[in-house]
Order: C-alpha cells, then sequence, then structure tokens
C-alpha cells in the first residue's frame, strides 16, 4: 500500500491572503487529502508559511514591528484563518522554524560537496535612495521576453520567465520607485543548475501523467536552456549561510521555501517523536506517492528548481509524483493581486459568508483547464442554485416532511423497489465516478457529479411525491422517506471532502456514527440507515444572495 504526502505551495507570511491563494492550491489540496483519508489511504498532508524574503521584512517594517514579532503575528492570523476555512492540515508549520535551517544548510553543505554551488562575484543593484541593496523583486521593470512593463527582477508575472534584476529594461526601485540605481560588487552563491539539466531533464519525462499546464511549463523552461541561478542574499533576515565571509548574507528565499515542506514535516515528527516518523515520509521512501499543488507561476520551482536542489544533493529524498497546477483565478477577468490590494482577502471573506460557500464555489470553478472568474453573480448562482436548491433543498423538504408524518425516526414499513433499486445503481455509479475524478485530482468535474449526485434526490421525490400517498398508501410513503433520508447521509459523505462543515451538520443530525461514516462511498446501500433511528431537522443549511445584496457587494469592492 501506497502512503499519500501532499503539499500546498507556502503561502507568504506577509499579510491575509486572497481567494486566489485559496483557489489554486491550499483548498485543493485539501479536498485531496480529505478524500484520500476517506478513502482509507495513509495521508500526510502538510504546509507551512513561507516567511523569508524581502516583502516580509518590508511588511514589518510598515507594522512597525520586528520581522519576528511580524511573522510571529501573522503566522496565528493565516493560521486561524485556514482552520476557519476547514483546512485540514496534519501540520501547518513555518519556514523559519529550527528544523527547517538545519535541513536548508543541509542541503547547502551536499550540494557544495558535489560541486553544484560555486561562489562568484556578483555585481547588484543598489539603491542609494533605498541606502540599501534591492533584493530581485524590489526591481521592476519591463521584460526582456515579452515586454510586460511591470515584471519584477526574479520572475515575469506575464509569460513566467525567471529573470535576474539586471536583464530587466529600464529597472527602477519598487520601494520608492527611484531610478538611481547602481551596480555594486559582492560574493554570492550559485546554483549549477545547467549542470543538473539532464538529471531534471530525465525526470520530468518520467512523469507523463503531469496536467498539459505543467508540463509544458517544465518542458519551456529546460528548452530555454538552464543556466546558473544565485541562491543567497544581502539581507539579515533568512537561514544562515553557514560559510566564511558571508555572515551578512542569507539563502535566497526560494531557496529554503521548498525545503520548508520537509522541515514542516520534521516539526510535526518533533512533536510527538515516538510516533511520528519524518524520515519516513521524506528519506529513502519509495512507499510515499507525494503529490504537490500550486499556481502555474509556482511550477518553474518546483518542476526544475527545487528538483534540481534534490537531485544535487544526491540523497534520496522523496520527489513529487503528481505536480497538480492551476491558473489563475480572476476577479471580474482582472488578476487578484495582494500587493495592488484587488480581490477578496480571507479575512473579509470569512466574515462575509460561510466558509462552505466559498469551498463550493472555487471547486466548481476551479481554474484547471483555463483562468476562472470571480464575480458576485456566478457566487450567488452557484450557492443559491446548487447549495440552496439542490442540496439544502432536499435535505430540508425530507426531513420536514419524515417529521410531520412520522416524527423524528427514519420512517418503517414498505419494501423498496425497482425505482429504489434504479436509484441505488444511478448513485452507485455516480459515486464512482465522483471518486474517480477525486483521485485524479479533477476538481472541477468532481463538484459537477457531486451536483448530479444531489439531483438525483430532487428527481427520486418529485416523481414518487410520497405527499401524495400520506394517507392511502403509508407504507409507500414511508419506503420512499426512508430512501430519501438514506441518500441525504450518503449525499453529505460524498459532500465532506468540497463542504466539509455542512455535510458534519448533517451527519450530526442524523446521528450518523463514527463506524457508519467510515464506510463513506465504496458500496450505496440506501437501507443502512435503518427504521427506528432518530435524527433531528437541522437549521437551515445554506441561505440566499439576493440581488440587491449583490448590488451591495459588487459596490463595497469595487473599490479596491
Ligand atoms: O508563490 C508563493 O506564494 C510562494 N510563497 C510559494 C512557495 S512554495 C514552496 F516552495 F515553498
Ligand atoms: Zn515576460
Amino acid at each position: 500500500m501506497s502512503k499519500y504526502l501532499i503539499t500546498s505551495a507556502l503561502p507568504y507570511i506577509n499579510g491575509v491572503k486572497h481567494l486566489g491563494n485559496l483557489a489554486g492550491s491550499l483548498l485543493p489540496a485539501d479536498v485531496y487529502a480529505r478524500f484520500l483519508r476517506h478513502e482509507g489511504e495513509e495521508v500526510l498532508f502538510v504546509c507551512a508559511t513561507d516567511e523569508h524574503g524581502t516583502p516580509a521584512e518590508l511588511s514589518a517594517r510598515e507594522a512597525q514591528l520586528s520581522v519576528q514579532e511580524y511573522c510571529d503575528a501573522m503566522y496565528r492570523t493565516q493560521s486561524s484563518i485556514y482552520a476557519q476555512f476547514g483546512l485540514s492540515f496534519d501540520h501547518f508549520g513555518r519556514t523559519s522554524s529550527v528544523p527547517n535551517r538545519v535541513l536548508t544548510q543541509h542541503f547547502y553543505e551536499q550540494l557544495m560537496r558535489h560541486g553544484y554551488l560555486v561562489e562568484r562575484p556578483i555585481r547588484q543593484i543598489y539603491s542609494a535612495e533605498d541606502g540599501r541593496f534591492l533584493p530581485d523583486r524590489y526591481v521592476v521593470g519591463t521584460c526582456p521576453k515579452c515586454g510586460y512593463q511591470a515584471a519584477r527582477g526574479d520572475q515575469c508575472e506575464s509569460c513566467t520567465a525567471v529573470l535576474d534584476p539586471t536583464d530587466l529594461v529600464a529597472p527602477r526601485s519598487a520601494i520608492s520607485g527611484s531610478t538611481d540605481l547602481e551596480v555594486r560588487e559582492t560574493d554570492h552563491l550559485f546554483l549549477r543548475l545547467d549542470g543538473l539539466a539532464g538529471p531534471i531533464r530525465d525526470w520530468v519525462d518520467q512523469h507523463h501523467q503531469w496536467s498539459r499546464l505543467t508540463r509544458s511549463i517544465a518542458l519551456k523552461w529546460l528548452d530555454e536552456g538552464l543556466s546558473e541561478r544565485c541562491v543567497t542574499r544581502d539581507l539579515p533576515w533568512g537561514v544562515p549561510v553557514p560559510r566564511a565571509g558571508f555572515e551578512n548574507k542569507v539563502f535566497y528565499v526560494w531557496f529554503d521555501a521548498p525545503i520548508g515542506y520537509i522541515g514542516a514535516t520534521k516539526e510535526w515528527s518533533d512533536q510527538a517523536p515516538h510516533e511520528r516518523d519524518w524520515r519516513a515520509w521524506w528519506w529513502d521512501a519509495s512507499d510515499v506517492t507525494y503529490s504537490q499543488f500550486m499556481a502555474k507561476d509556482n511550477v518553474p520551482f518546483h518542476t526544475v528548481f527545487f528538483p534540481g536542489m534534490v537531485l544535487g544533493t544526491r540523497e534520496p529524498w522523496t520527489m513529487a509524483r503528481q505536480i497538480k497546477s492551476f491558473n489563475w483565478l480572476t476577479y471580474y477577468g482582472g488578476k487578484f493581486s495582494t500587493s495592488q490590494k484587488r480581490g477578496i482577502f480571507l479575512d473579509d471573506a470569512l466574515a462575509l459568508f460561510p466558509a462552505d460557500y466559498w469551498r463550493y464555489f472555487l471547486l466548481a470553478n476551479a481554474p484547471e483547464s483555463d483562468d476562472s472568474r470571480f464575480t458576485w453573480e456566478l457566487f450567488a448562482q452557484a450557492v443559491n442554485k446548487d447549495l440552496v436548491g439542490t442540496f439544502g433543498n432536499f435535505v430540508n423538504r425530507t426531513l420536514k416532511l419524515i417529521e410531520a408524518h412520522f416524527g423524528h425516526v427514519v420512517p418503517e414499513g414498505g419494501a423498496p423497489g425497482d425505482a429504489e433499486q434504479r436509484l441505488q445503481d444511478d448513485c452507485q455509479r455516480l459515486t464512482g465516478g465522483y471518486r474517480e475524478h477525486l483521485r485524479h485530482q479533477e476538481f472541477r468535474k468532481a463538484v459537477q457529479v457531486l451536483r448530479e449526485l444531489w439531483a438525483t434526490g430532487n428527481v427520486y421525490l418529485d416523481r414518487r411525491a410520497p405527499w401524495n400517498l400520506l394517507k392511502t398508501q403509508r407504507d409507500e410513503a414511508a419506503v420512499i422517506l426512508r430512501t430519501a433520508i438514506n441518500l441525504i447521509a450518503y449525499f453529505a459523505m460524498a459532500a465532506d471532502p468540497i463542504i466539509p462543515f455542512a455535510a458534519g451538520t448533517v451527519l450530526d443530525a442524523l446521528q450518523v456514527n463514527d463506524r457508519e461514516r467510515q464506510k463513506w462511498l465504496v458500496t450505496i446501500d440506501l437501507e443502512s440507515y435503518r427504521p427506528e433511528q432518530e435524527f433531528r431537522v437541522p437549521d437551515l443549511l445554506f441561505r440566499r444572495i439576493d440581488g440587491t445584496e449583490i448590488v451591495a457587494l459588487r459596490k463595497r469592492f469595487e473599490g479596491l
């Protein structure tokens, strides 16, 4: 049996993330983890805050806190938000942890030993007006590859080309806007990606199952040819470089960030060292299937740069088998952006609507094969039609009807007939497809099937119309309503990876015990929830979002 290691791209520490971050890595990773746990697989789902780099330093300065204090506070804020969204991490760590520092320095030692790190003097951009060296991403200018005018010095957000700040045409400081930039010489370490290109390509070639998006980005990078890449920086905040002459330097944030996946696992293991072993997941672990989730701008780092680092150690670290990448979620067609404060931030989102509304919308519209749009109109439509109108309505009308005519117990009497058998077969077929889609990390398709599954309940109820039979054929009405309440339990179980809060409310109200919940969806048996079992009618699961509310929300967020 395989063990499943799952990681989501590590969110930067600087500030509350927006819906795009949730849609493009954290949420799908969570759904996959929840799904596999239901399937009885052994799962380890880890994530962490990505705490190094200049953004943290600058945000701390803005907040008038030390970087450490700022990161501590933001770590607490982010952890709490992710918990409220139901993200079921086995551990949510920090790249600034001691384990991550030790591991990062270990990677450095190994890469140095095998000649994949070399020291070279570089000319780096110094801003007189800012009184400091400018980290790559704080130099902006025109991308030499595609002409995008706001390209950052580390990477062009438009064409994903990985850049050096000196590549930019017409560079300026992103901090002050100053163009009074001078080039000064300082010593740095370079990762010899050029020498690792062969092994990286061999590794990429072994992964034909990657989506077109992931593969095309990886191959584009490899085809362009790999060159040495600077992996140290003149900054005070980061993992120190254990090397003479490098006392004032730290590793580049993208050097220690992916090692953070391992570091977070080590943190998890250190919390219960007798029960947990991080090495069993990361070191010489041929029984581990590792899936990474990320937005497309992270793909070059996960298909080329980090694998290059790992291969360069010549050690048996676990490498990703599946790299699931996502396009962008747009806000009315424009880019969500933390720096430009455009879009909906996760704390605002939670204050407006319950987590499940967001989870459902973002998964139903996962930007898998293309960018997808967030609009309040589409959001309201998904909530009103699918959550309120289909799932919520089925639960509510069924339970209310039973309550009124049979009390708070599963109705007894009658025997299932052909209609029930057909329904059971349909559910079996649909849940089979649903599980396949989730197994293949196809989230949009999975939600489509879930919606279809819920719809079968309403169609069944409408066709069988138990309300017409209550007086004359009470046994027949009992079978129908018993089947319907069984469906509710199945629908909620199926929905659990997608909308865990509502699913939990329903299963609790139905008093479905843990053993029953563990049966999951393998064999659908619409008689398993037996007569005489008691239930409660939960409060309405979801509420409608009406037109006036949409207008108000558009207005409120239009200024961002
Ligand atoms: O793009 C980002 O948000 C990065 N913080 C992702 C890092 S992923 C991993 F490698 F750490
Ligand atoms: Zn570009």
